[in-house]
């Protein structure tokens, strides 16, 4: 698809329109990844970060959020957890945290890998290439990082870099592929200043990634963020600005599906923080074939506030698998069994098999 068309897609608004795009994601996602829906449990094990995302309520200077990081014993828990559920994933995310050593992490990874048959997927931020490759070599499956926004002018200004480093995502995600990672990235859809042309340009870039995972949800203000006190002052002229929407997330999940069919796709927390009567639905039933329901000990979950009013927040990890279970069914879909990894037609470009 070229850019023009898909930029004609997220500006579109007539019903019919739509329901043909709807429609044809709904068909590939079929195809390409079938009826199962694969549930990734999810367990936020620090919300301690030495960035500063302009965006993001975990940024180090918030001074009004408390913080965490789980001991190995509580993560080893929460992975019993997701097996006792049937989960064939769990899923490790944290703010940028230098507390979360190379060693301490490797050691968890092996021994969920040595006790139990999950994949493990990590969510940890920019880490050191040697990070990356122990905890590769530990047993991590996954890595998630997502690249926010292709636009690097706007990547520059709500996401300082570290003192003496450029901060290159793409690099990252690239050195990922490369130790045998499955990789996902995304971005968020709606931030101020992001351009129909720009979003139209994330999505392409999915496709030129040949991303094995994409995550996508709209833009929360977080009054704690400097984008969240002003971010009306940095958006892009009317006509332009993309919307923070739920009906602009549903056209990227379902664009997403058509640029890159075999991709795990999650219908998000934040796009249920939009709609939460149907949200998780309507992404499941427009491209999306992921949930990730929430292992993080009910003490900690508010803290980990990357955005206000997060969907999920009071729910204990039973109450949020029975709901996303029946939500799952009550589309006449099924609850995917085993890892769920990426299933490959064709080898990775530039890899041999
Ligand atoms: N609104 C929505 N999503 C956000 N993220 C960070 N801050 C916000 C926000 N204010 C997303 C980013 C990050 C992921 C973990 O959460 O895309 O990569
Ligand atoms: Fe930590 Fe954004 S401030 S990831």
């Amino acid at each position: 698809m070229e850019l023009r068309e898909i930029e004609a897609w997220l500006r579109e608004e007539r019903e019919e329109e739509l329901a043909r795009l709807w429609e044809r994601a709904d068909e590939i996602r079929r195809q390409s990844v079938g009826e199962e829906v694969h549930l990734r449990g999810l367990v936020e094990i620090s919300n301690r970060c030495r960035r500063e995302c302009h965006y993001c309520g975990l940024r180090a200077g918030n001074r009004q959020l408390s913080r965490y990081r789980m001991t190995a014993e509580e993560i080893m828990s929460c992975a019993a957890e997701a097996v006792a559920y049937g989960y064939g994933t769990v899923v490790m995310q944290a703010g940028e945290d230098e507390g979360i050593t190379r060693d301490w992490m490797a050691g968890i990874i092996r021994q969920i890998r040595r006790e139990t048959p999950l994949a493990v997927t990590l969510s940890l931020g920019e880490r050191a290439d040697e990070d990356l490759k122990a905890w590769r070599e530990a047993g991590a499956d996954r890595y998630l990082l997502r690249f926010e926004t292709s636009n690097r002018a706007l990547f520059e200004q709500i996401h300082p870099p570290l003192a003496d480093r450029r901060s290159d995502r793409l690099a990252i995600l690239r050195k990922l592929a490369a130790l045998g990672y499955e990789i996902g990235s995304g971005v968020m859809i709606g931030i101020p200043g992001q351009t129909y042309g720009d979003l139209a340009r994330d999505i392409a870039l999915f496709q030129e990634l040949d991303l094995d995972m994409i995550g996508v949800g709209p833009f929360i203000a977080h009054p704690g963020t400097p984008l969240g006190q002003d971010g009306a002052k940095f958006c892009a002229p009317s006509g332009e600005q993309v919307p923070a929407t739920e009906l602009m997330t549903y056209k990227t999940i379902a664009l997403s599906r058509l640029l890159c069919p075999e991709a795990n796709i999650p219908s998000t927390t934040a796009l249920a923080t939009l709609n939460l009567a149907q949200g998780r639905e309507l992404g499941l039933s427009r491209g999306a074939n992921i949930v990730m329901p929430n292992l993080t000990p009910v003490a900690y979950r508010a803290d980990y506030e990357i955005y206000p009013a997060k969907a999920c927040i009071r729910e204990t990890a039973a109450e949020c698998r029975s709901c996303l279970g029946s939500r799952i069914l009550s589309i006449g879909r099924t609850v995917g069994k085993g890892q769920g990894g990426r299933r490959r037609t064709l080898p990775r470009r530039g890899t041999h098999s």
